[in-house]
């Protein structure tokens, strides 16, 4: 709040009495003196301002003070706006300063500067106090993640992640995967200090991973981790040119007839195909024939094998020369 200006206290007494009962009351109802905020979380080595709020300007004192009380020897540095001088105190390391607005600065925060700070605010009004805390925090380094197989068969293997923060301090730690936190439930479980992280996953669950050290004042995270997971064949989908029907393929003696095999895995499934239970020369998911005799009736087996998860599907139809 500042003085009304001076064209404005010349135009007439009444007016003039009028506004100054107006300043007057706007500095008796100056609202109470806070630290914004009451509680300060800091990374060690950061640059602190802090700011108060509800404090009167114009001819002012602002002094800040190591501690809950303002006593003289635990003075860090102090402001008189009257003569634009900087006092500083017994208490202060040359880090601590105040704006001409009253906030604290402390530069190169250290672990030590944990502590409570009080500010008072002189005024010719009469003075104000405030008390606040200031909290200083590790600064922590970026964690290290490891996976114990970076392979993984979907619902058998278990995948361990492990967390490796570079800090020794007070922090936490967080899993995350495709960026949304993880909480232990029917799939992961988690060491009891977070570090390592362990499930079962489904082939949609490829990542990334990652975990995140944090503390009140700061947090990094690993880098991601992401999975290769083999899974399948769950079914064996079979189509023919000419189509079957009930299992069976009609053709003219002459014509071509392609047999297709179609699966989902990872890895790829590898193929084989039987005739009349004996094997066929052939490793593709598709069989072809071309000018079909009477040699090629039969049934055919096609055989499909994932070789990580070892699951192996089969399906069969039978070749008949049509109208036979
Ligand atoms: C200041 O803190 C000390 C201990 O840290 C406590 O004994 C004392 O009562 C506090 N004083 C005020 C004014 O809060
Ligand atoms: C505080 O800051 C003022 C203005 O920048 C400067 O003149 C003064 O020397 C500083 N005082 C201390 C104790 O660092
Ligand atoms: C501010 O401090 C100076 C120097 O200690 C003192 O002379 C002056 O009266 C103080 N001002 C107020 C408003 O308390
Ligand atoms: C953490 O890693 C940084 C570099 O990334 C290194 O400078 C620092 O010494 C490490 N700290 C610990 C506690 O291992
Ligand atoms: C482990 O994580 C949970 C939340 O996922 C948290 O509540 C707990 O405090 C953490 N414990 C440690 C030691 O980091
Ligand atoms: C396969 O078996 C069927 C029925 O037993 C038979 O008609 C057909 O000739 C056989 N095909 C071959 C190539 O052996």
């Amino acid at each position: 709040m500042k003085p009304p200006s001076e064209p404005l206290l010349r135009a007439g007494s009444y007016c003039k009495r009028f506004l100054l009962t107006a300043y007057l009351l706007a500095s008796m109802t100056t609202s109470e003196l806070i630290l914004v905020p009451e509680y300060l979380n800091k990374v060690q080595g950061d640059t602190l301002s802090w700011r108060i709020h509800g404090a009167p300007t114009g001819d002012v004192n602002y002094t800040w003070y190591r501690g809950n009380e303002s006593i003289e020897g635990k003075m860090l540095v102090s402001y008189i706006s009257s003569l634009l001088s900087w006092i500083p105190g017994p208490e202060n390391t040359g880090r601590e300063n105040v704006t001409d607005r009253g906030f604290l600065r402390i530069t190169e925060v250290e672990f030590s500067d944990t502590g409570n700070y009080t500010v008072v605010v002189a005024s010719p009004e009469g003075s104000q106090e405030a008390t606040g805390w200031i909290q200083v925090w590790e600064k922590l380094f970026q964690p290290d993640i490891t996976v114990s197989q970076a392979a993984v068969v979907e619902y058998v293997d278990i995948v361990n992640f492990t967390c490796h923060p570079n800090n020794t301090g007070d922090f936490q730690i967080q899993w995350y995967y495709s960026y949304v936190p993880v909480s232990e439930d029917y799939q992961w479980s988690l060491s009891s200090d977070n570090r390592t992280l362990s499930g079962w996953v489904s082939r949609f669950h490829h990542g990334p991973y990652y975990c995140q050290v944090s503390n009140p004042a700061n947090s990094q995270r690993s880098a991601l981790q992401n999975l290769q997971i083999y899974y399948g064949p769950d079914s064996i989908d079979m189509s023919s040119i000419p189509f079957f029907y009930l299992g069976t393929i009609n053709a003219k003696l002459g014509s071509d007839v392609t047999v297709y095999c179609q699966t989902t895995a990872q890895p790829p499934c590898l193929y084989r195909w039987l005739l009349n239970d004996t094997a066929l020369d052939v490793t593709n998911s598709t069989f072809s024939i071309r000018t079909m005799s009477w040699g090629d009736v039969g049934t055919y087996r096609c055989i499909a094998e994932n070789p990580t998860t070892q699951v192996v599907l089969y399906s069969t139809v039978t070749l008949q020369v049509h109208g036979d």
